[in-house]
């Protein structure tokens, strides 16, 4: 994805959310990864791949705050303008990719959803592998994974987006130094990784 990550085609952040507001398997996804997200009250939490904040704001208020970042402005504007009308002071949003989430402070906890499919559907394990080295060099307690990935045998998708296997996801995370604490398959193409530091 280009640096601004506006590749939106005239998809607003707001048919985002009202159609991951009728998506089941995205609201299990979702709710599975928020209460087995283990966060402490004291905890900075990067929302990476924030898109228009939907987790980011599902998480303030079990922790300290969240930072939301993400390659696509727009998206972070609309994110920003949800936290002004909602009064949500505890959550930012800003400029930050996979590779370089552009974090200056502390983070113990990262969640990604629904966000690192399209590492590798842009370039396939070598590109996943960089999202997760750049979210890794964060040196968070715990990476929660939330994110469409194969949990059986790959299904054709046409010329729809590519998905890695769930195993192809462990392994890169067992490699940037995380060991899987909890995982949970909500369907043969979603589910939930929760992994935490093993080394470092
Ligand atoms: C399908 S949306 C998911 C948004 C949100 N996490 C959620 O659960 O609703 C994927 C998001 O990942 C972002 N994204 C794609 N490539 C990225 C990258 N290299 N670094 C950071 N964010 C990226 C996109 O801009 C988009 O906002």
């Amino acid at each position: 994805m280009s640096e601004s990550g506006e590749r939106s085609h005239g998809y607003t952040p707001r048919d985002y959310d009202e159609d991951s507001a009728a998506d089941e398997a995205y609201q299990t996804c979702v709710s599975y990864a928020v209460e087995h997200t283990p966060i402490r009250r004291e905890d900075t939490v990067v929302d990476v791949g924030t898109g228009t904040g939907i987790v980011a704001f599902e998480l303030a208020p079990n922790c300290e705050r969240v930072l939301g970042r993400d390659v696509n402005d727009e998206w972070l504007r609309y994110a920003r303008q949800k936290a002004t009308e909602r009064g949500v002071e505890n959550v930012s949003f800003g400029h930050g990719s996979f590779r370089e989430p552009n974090v200056d402070e502390a983070v113990d906890v990262v969640v990604a959803s629904y966000a690192l499919y399209m590492a590798y559907d842009e370039g396939g394990e070598e590109e996943l592998r960089a999202a997760i080295e750049g979210i890794s060099s964060l040196n968070p307690r715990h990476l929660v994974v939330a994110d469409k990935m194969f949990f059986g045998p790959a299904e054709p998708r046409g010329d729809y987006e590519r998905l890695p296997q769930m195993g192809t996801v462990a392994n890169l995370l067992a490699d940037a130094g995380f060991t899987l604490t909890d995982v949970e398959i909500v369907s043969g193409s979603v589910g939930v990784l929760v992994a935490s530091r093993t080394t470092g």
